[in-house]
């Protein structure tokens, strides 16, 4: 048995996309298990380059069987004008694309009051992508949300909404935000959401069924450990469990299934939106990592924060998802500095700490500890053998290692596809075979 998790190690946008992208073929399914369209995964195939919002990365493989599971939200919108975009670049989703009828659907109201409560919340806001992501999940856990089951009896799916947005009139109102039309609502809404029923599938019953026949999956994960609406920074945080276990509930997949963990880490930090991040770069350091790596979001285009590798951040995500192994990303970018810092701890209220705090308001009082590294001043971007690194490059990664409890079995040293290392006789290797 063979069924593998992808998770982001720090707060996203690690460069999952691409490691999915290599690893896909070697799975017969890849399934989406939480998030919606906040997430933005890059896969760069020559002078093409795709972004991906909800639909998972294996869908470039033609081979490859997609699935979009119970604890992703989806706004029917954003999934059609995405297999639109696919389409109109040559990848045909249909019929290897299926979503579950238990997901929840991201409706116009939650997208009015993710932006309303945002600004309501001003200078103290989570910086959220504004896509409806938390109102939707909220309405999951009230128990009034709409499901993509709910499509195939619009009378019933109709009523819901009619009453939803009764309410969230009511909230909008009090804050003094424009106020959803009900009628013209239901009506584009259900227009554009029953284009998804061609894809409508019972997904528990149907990952269950690969695993029982002896083929392999692919869980790609969404944002990161530190976004984990539990573990992560909360209440700087994303509103799904991005962690490994949310793989399981976000599938219907039992957890004894499961039976690797891979864990994405770029070879610094990056955060976008609001929240504690002691390893912030505010420097011409971080302008130049944010530069250099091209540090703008896949879905919103805002810049992202940069700063030094946080071995506190990745030996955490390690222990709560029990990762065999980290893809480290981007080591390319750091080719030309000088001197590379990585946090091994942090000083806080005058103690030293070894393991991740508890509350964003701790977080943010913790100064990072840092070790200096040379750097390596030598080009790696395109190196694809282990032993073809700069010494000092695989003194950084052998450092991370240590620091983080867990071995590096992959490096990726550019965007591309083909810019990767695979070490030998380590996890990853052997999932690729
Ligand atoms: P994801 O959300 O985790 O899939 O990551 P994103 O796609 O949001 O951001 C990662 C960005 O880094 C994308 O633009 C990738 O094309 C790019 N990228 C991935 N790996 C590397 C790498 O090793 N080196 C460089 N320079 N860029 C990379
Ligand atoms: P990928 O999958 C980076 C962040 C937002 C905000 C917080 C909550 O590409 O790594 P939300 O809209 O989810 O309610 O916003 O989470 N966030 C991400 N940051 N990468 C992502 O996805 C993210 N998805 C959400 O910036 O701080
Ligand atoms: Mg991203």
């Amino acid at each position: 048995m063979k069924n593998v998790v992808v998770i982001g190690a720090q707060w996203g946008d690690e460069g999952k996309g691409k490691v999915v992208d290599i690893l896909a073929p070697f799975f017969d399914l890849v399934a989406r298990y939480q998030g919606g369209h906040n997430a933005g995964h890059t896969v760069r195939i020559g002078e093409r380059k795709f972004v991906l919002h909800l639909i998972p990365s294996g869908i470039l493989h033609d081979d490859c069987q997609c699935l979009i599971g119970n604890g992703v939200v989806i706004d029917p919108h954003a999934f059609n004008s995405e297999i639109e975009e696919l389409r109109l670049l040559g990848v045909e989703s249909q019929g290897r694309l299926f979503v579950s009828s238990r997901a929840h659907l991201i409706l116009p109201y939650h997208t009015a009051l993710d932006r309303a409560r945002e600004q309501r919340l001003g200078t103290n806001n989570v910086g959220t992508t504004l896509r409806g992501i938390g109102p939707a999940y909220e309405d999951k856990a009230a128990r009034i949300g709409l499901r993509v089951g709910d499509l195939l009896y619009p009378d019933l799916a109709r009523d819901k909404m009619r009453k939803n947005i009764d309410d969230a009139n009511l909230e909008l109102s009090s804050i003094g935000a424009p106020l959803i039309e009900a009628e013209k609502c239901v009506d584009e809404f259900l227009n554009e959401a029953l284009q998804l029923k061609p894809f409508i599938r019972d997904s528990s019953a149907m990952i269950n069924a690969v695993v029982r026949d002896g083929k392999s999956v692919l869980l790609e994960g969404a944002q990161g450990t530190m976004l984990d609406v539990d573990h992560g920074t909360y209440p700087f945080v994303t509103s799904s469990s991005a962690t490994a276990g949310g793989a399981a509930t976000g599938l219907g997949l039992p957890p004894r299934h499961i039976t690797g963990a891979l864990g994405i880490a770029k070879a610094y930090t990056t955060r976008v939106g609001g929240g504690p991040f002691p390893t912030e770069l505010l420097d011409e350091t971080g302008a130049y990592l944010q530069k250099r790596g091209n540090e703008y979001g896949a879905s919103t285009g805002r810049p992202r924060r940069t700063g030094w590798l946080d071995a506190m951040v990745v030996r955490y995500s390690v222990m709560l998802n029990g990762l065999d192994a980290i893809a480290l990303t981007k080591l390319d970018v750091l080719d030309d500095v000088e001197e590379i810092k990585v946090c091994t701890a942090y000083r806080c209220r005058g103690e030293l700490l070894q393991d991740m705090p508890y509350g964003a308001n701790v977080l943010a009082e913790c100064e990072p500890v840092y070790e200096t590294m040379a750097g390596w001043k030598t080009k790696t971007s395109g190196v694809t053998e282990y032993d073809d690194l700069p010494a000092a490059a695989r003194d950084y990664v052998s450092r991370v290692e240590e620091l983080c409890g867990t071995v590096v079995g992959m490096i990726s040293t550019g965007p591309e596809r083909t810019e990767t290392i695979i070490r030998k006789d380590l996890p990853v290797a052997e999932w690729m075979k």
